[in-house]
């Protein structure tokens, strides 16, 4: 899951100006904007300079007046009119209506968005444990390993082989506001590392073990934790959270954190393992229906917690975003007593 942006007129012209600045080496960034850039100006003619007195009516603002005259009416129609961004990557979704299309799509989306390097199109829904999300390029840039910027941190995401939301950033935040200082956390579903990653720059935490099944994210996390130079605080773990957890971290913990949405509730055994026999907080991440929330949540949480013979109390709830129509993602964070 990546962000989700609108495609037409201003947001793009925002973005364009509020860019990112790329270096000038030869084969680095700037030089492949500079080809799309080129396409672009051979297509639509040169954009106008700013402070330049005559316009260039022919340069397109958003993806669809980039595709006027390339779409049928018909084709049109099946045009999404959002995309997703994650640093410079675009990710679109293409119908299959379009597919004979897609490299003419991605192009134009890369002449009305100089800040963008590469266009990818997803070819699949998020499948499996590690819930990864195929995609393929479709335009510019061969290059699938995006650099995402969040909270002063930087993320090397291997699109396609790894899970990544930046959905969740305000979530990092948040909790990274209420880890008290010297705090051990037990961040399960690490991914990419941005919980950990995040709480490491933005707290005063002792440390974070960071818990991931998926080879590739463990790889991405242990370039992520050396970017960003937090190797003495955030401790790596490959493997499963139920075998994991019961080795090496049980009884160490004063909060935990399990961003798995989909089927958290099965590991809440294992976060509860996590913490001090004195008890902790776990943040715990679920899909309820809309009339049903925090209820829904919290009726999967007392029986795992009722189990260990402990008992709970409600710190507090938040949605975190709309799902569907009826679903909402909550998060409930409960202290274990
Ligand atoms: C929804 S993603 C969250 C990733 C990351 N925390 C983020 O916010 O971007 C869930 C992650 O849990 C991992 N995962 C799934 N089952 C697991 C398990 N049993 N033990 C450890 N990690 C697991 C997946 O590979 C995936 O990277």
């Amino acid at each position: 899951m990546v962000s989700r942006r609108k495609v037409p007129g201003r947001k793009i012209k925002r973005k364009i100006a509020a860019g990112p600045k790329v270096p000038a080496k030869s084969g680095s960034k700037k030089l492949q904007i500079s080809k799309a850039a080129n396409r672009s100006k051979k297509k639509y003619g040169a954009a106008k300079k700013p402070g330049s007195k005559k316009s260039n009516p022919k340069k397109p603002r958003s993806l669809k007046d980039a595709l006027k005259g390339r779409l049928t009416k018909k084709e049109f129609s099946f045009l999404r009119g959002s995309f997703d961004t994650l640093g410079n990557i675009a990710i679109l979704e293409i119908p299959d209506e379009l597919r004979h299309k897609e490299k003419i799509i991605g192009n134009a989306l890369l002449s009305v968005n100089p800040s963008l390097e590469t266009v990818c199109m997803k070819t699949g829904a998020h499948e499996g444990e590690f819930r990864i999300e195929p995609v393929k390029v479709i335009a510019g840039r061969r290059n699938k390993v995006a650099t995402y910027k969040e909270h002063g941190c930087t993320f090397r995401v291997s699109l396609g082989r790894v899970f990544f939301s930046p959905r969740l950033s305000t979530e990092r935040k948040r909790i990274a506001g209420l880890i008290k200082e010297g705090e051990v956390i037990g961040a399960l579903f690490a991914g990419v590392g941005p919980f950990p990653i995040v709480f490491a720059k933005n707290s005063k935490m002792a440390k974070a073990y960071a818990v991931e099944l998926n080879p590739a994210a463990y790889e991405d996390m242990l370039e992520n934790i050396r970017k960003n130079k937090v190797e003495s605080k955030v401790f790596p773990i490959l493997g499963d959270v139920r075998k994991v957890v019961p080795m090496q971290i049980a009884g160490t913990c004063d909060r935990v954190v399990m961003p798995l949405p989909m089927g958290a509730a099965t590991f809440l055994k294992e976060a509860i393992m996590c913490l001090r026999l004195q008890g902790g907080i776990v943040h715990f991440y679920d899909f309820v229906r809309k009339d049903d929330a925090p209820a829904g949540a919290l009726d999967k949480i007392r029986p795992a917690v009722e189990a260990g013979g402990n008992s709970f109390r409600l710190l507090q709830w938040r949605k975190v975003r709309d799902y569907s129509p009826d679903t909402i993602q909550v998060v409930v964070d409960f202290l274990v007593e």
